[in-house]
């Protein structure tokens, strides 16, 4: 398969890169190359370069949720920019050019609060309003409104949470920051009323492939099958990877949003992904299964 893969040197971008196969040709632009943001260098790049590839992953994104929330309400900053107006400069390339894309987004697009809280299926209905969602959340919402409205050939695939045993250097994900504050001694209580549904970023990548293969447009959650939250998560994991029991503590999300200034953030943002297995034929794994691949790699 020839793939143009945008934002390739990200956390999960980079992943995908790395297991894809030999016989695969991978066009990684760099942003340098081409900025999503900057309509005219999109056209360009596809226009000279079409022929090189059939499909489109676009991992680009601007990904900091905090410092997103320091732009809220800001459609010129450039949280908006890569989010709403690159992700719609691709789509609109790919639906020039005839190329499949798969637009990745995030379960931030809901509210996952106590009044709207998940679980969230592929066909639940988006907010209409900002309200409460972050500014990143809502951006990315957006951007899914402006990727379906500009191209009528798109998979838009929604995960949260991304952990991988191979080594990223750039950030720490969620499963690598458990471990290195352990490490650190510096663990602080884990949140035991959030409920959240993680992804291995290796099965994600397994999870593109088939979307791929099958050119099948359409929305997508691809996260565990079922959900935790991070107090049990990191007991688990620290009991498989450090072989420690009891050590962390817990936290409440209610009571940490609750402090003046904070992002909102879903706290029951579950997504629910029973009609992606069942429409590509997959079985995800449990929360726990692939904790105990991530260390099973580790140790490796
Ligand atoms: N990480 C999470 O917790 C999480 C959770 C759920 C969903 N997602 C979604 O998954 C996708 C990938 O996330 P990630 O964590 O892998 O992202 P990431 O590590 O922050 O990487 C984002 C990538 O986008 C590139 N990029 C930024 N601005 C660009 C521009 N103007 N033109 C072209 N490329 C640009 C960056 O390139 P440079 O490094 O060169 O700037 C980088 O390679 C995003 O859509 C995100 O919303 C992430």
């Amino acid at each position: 398969m020839k793939y143009l893969v945008i934002g390739a040197g990200g956390l999960i971008g980079s992943r995908f890169v790395e297991l894809s196969k030999k016989g695969d040709k991978i066009l990684s632009p760099t942003e340098k190359k081409l900025d999503i943001t900057n309509g005219t260098s999109v056209a360009k790049y596809f226009k000279q370069n079409k022929d090189k590839f059939d499909v489109v992953i676009n991992f680009a994104a601007y990904t900091n949720v905090d410092g997103a929330e320091r732009q809220r309400g800001n459609k010129k900053g450039i949280v908006w920019r890569i989010n709403v107006d690159g992700a719609k400069n691709v789509a609109e390339a790919c639906q020039k050019y005839g190329k499949f894309l798969i637009h990745i987004s995030t379960d931030f697009v809901f509210p996952g609060t106590k009044e709207k809280p998940g679980p969230y299926s592929e066909s639940a209905k988006l907010p209409e309003k900002m309200g409460g969602i972050a500014w990143y959340g809502w951006t990315k919402l957006v951007g899914e409104r402006k990727v379906k409205n500009a191209n009528k050939y798109v998979a838009i695939v929604r995960t949260a949470y991304p952990f991988r045993a191979a080594l990223y250097k750039q950030k720490l994900d969620f499963a690598r920051n458990i471990l290195s504050l352990y490490d650190d001694a510096k663990l602080y209580p884990m949140f035991a009323d959030q409920k959240m549904t993680p992804v291995f970023i290796d099965d994600l990548v397994k999870v593109l492939k088939k979307i791929v293969r099958l050119k099948k447009g359409g929305v997508y959650h691809v996260v565990t099958s079922d959900s935790t939250t991070p107090y049990e998560f990191a007991s688990y994991l620290l009991e498989k990877a450090r072989g420690v029991k009891g050590v962390v503590k817990k936290g409440s999300m209610e009571d940490f949003l609750k402090a003046p200034g904070r992002t909102p953030r879903p706290s029951l943002g579950v997504l629910d992904s029973r009609k992606t297995q069942k429409i590509l034929g997959m079985r995800f794994r449990t929360w726990k299964q692939v904790v105990n691949e991530f260390v099973r790699q580790l140790k490796e």
